[in-house]
């Protein structure tokens, strides 16, 4: 019988979606998809789920096509739900939004240089990196970006960094998605391995999927306006609309012998399913008259 000890809370809980490719006005993207409806959905979701989220994260393609009046609208819908939640609202472009329309809405800035950024959420560092290349819907970093990058993880963060970029520097099935990847995810890996950083958190793909860089993990969320098909053959490219997902990243202490505590991933759909109690408010009430370290027994032994 394992450790029968409660569960610790995650330190740090960040709700991470992606891609909403906010479109103003009544324009469907893809002729599908109402951008504003399954962003405030996927919204309403993280505010259902009684999370204590530290931060909203959203990983680029923040607009569809860097319309001024989107990225207004990705404010007043974003933040009146991270002032509820008392979340940071964090943010970087991808290759669908434009440097200047996003510095002017969201930091009154005129200008063309990446926002990259960093948020301090009670000593976990949040470091948004622009991956967009001028010009290209591939990615990549300039030569200042990646020294901006080195000098700020020259100083440690007390609970480390999450870096987040819109292109995952990791290499996805898909040879379409090939030429519009993160172009040097060695030079990257150099820079990471090493450092405090515990996770990447990227986007970009429009799939839920993980991967590693130098051994860190590479955390993609699957997109909240539309889902690429991954049961289609790797050479398509088929959107779908149904399997829109945020994920909850929760980050833990280090506990023992370990270096740094885990970071743990779970995948939230944000389209509402046919529910219902898995567990009854008759076991769950039951099950609070247990003492902790007799639940275990209780809950897991196989009934005749
Ligand atoms: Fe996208
Ligand atoms: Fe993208």
């Amino acid at each position: 019988m394992g450790s029968l000890a409660p569960r610790p809370a995650p330190t740090h809980v960040i709700a991470h979606l992606s891609d909403p490719h906010l479109i103003a006005g009544d324009r469907l993207l893809c002729g599908y998809i109402d951008t504003a409806t399954q962003l405030r959905q996927a919204l309403s979701r993280v505010e259902e789920s009684e999370e204590a989220i530290d931060a909203i994260v959203i990983s680029g393609d923040l607009t569809d096509s860097a319309d001024p009046a989107a990225y207004a609208m990705l404010l007043e819908i974003t933040r009146p739900v991270a002032d509820r939640l008392g979340a940071a609202l964090v943010t970087t472009g991808g290759n669908h939004d434009e440097r200047r329309p996003l510095a002017a809405t969201f930091y009154g800035l005129d200008t063309d240089a990446p926002q990259d950024r960093v948020t301090d959420l009670r000593g976990l560092r949040v470091i948004t990196l622009d991956s967009a290349v001028p010009g290209y819907h591939h990615g990549g970093f300039s030569d200042a970006q990646y020294d901006w990058l080195t000098d700020e993880l020259a100083t440690l963060a007390a609970c480390g960094t999450i870096l987040v970029m819109h292109h995952p520097p990791i290499t996805y099935r898909s040879p379409t998605m090939a030429m519009l990847d993160f172009d040097d995810p060695a030079r990257l890996r150099d820079i990471l391995v090493g450092s405090d950083v515990r996770a990447i958190l990227s986007g970009h793909l429009h799939v839920t999927t993980f991967g590693t860089l130098g051994g860190i993990p590479v955390i993609v969320a699957g997109g909240v306006s539309y889902v690429d098909d991954v049961g289609a053959p790797r050479e398509l490219m088929i959107g779908v609309d149904g399997p829109q997902s945020w994920n909850l990243v929760e980050l833990h202490s280090a506990r023992g012998s370990e270096r740094v505590g885990e970071v743990v991933t779970s995948v939230a759909p944000v389209a509402r399913h046919p529910s219902w109690p898995a567990l009854s408010d008759a076991v769950r009430d039951y099950l609070s008259t247990v003492p902790p370290d007799e639940r275990q027994e209780v809950f897991s032994r196989k009934r005749s």
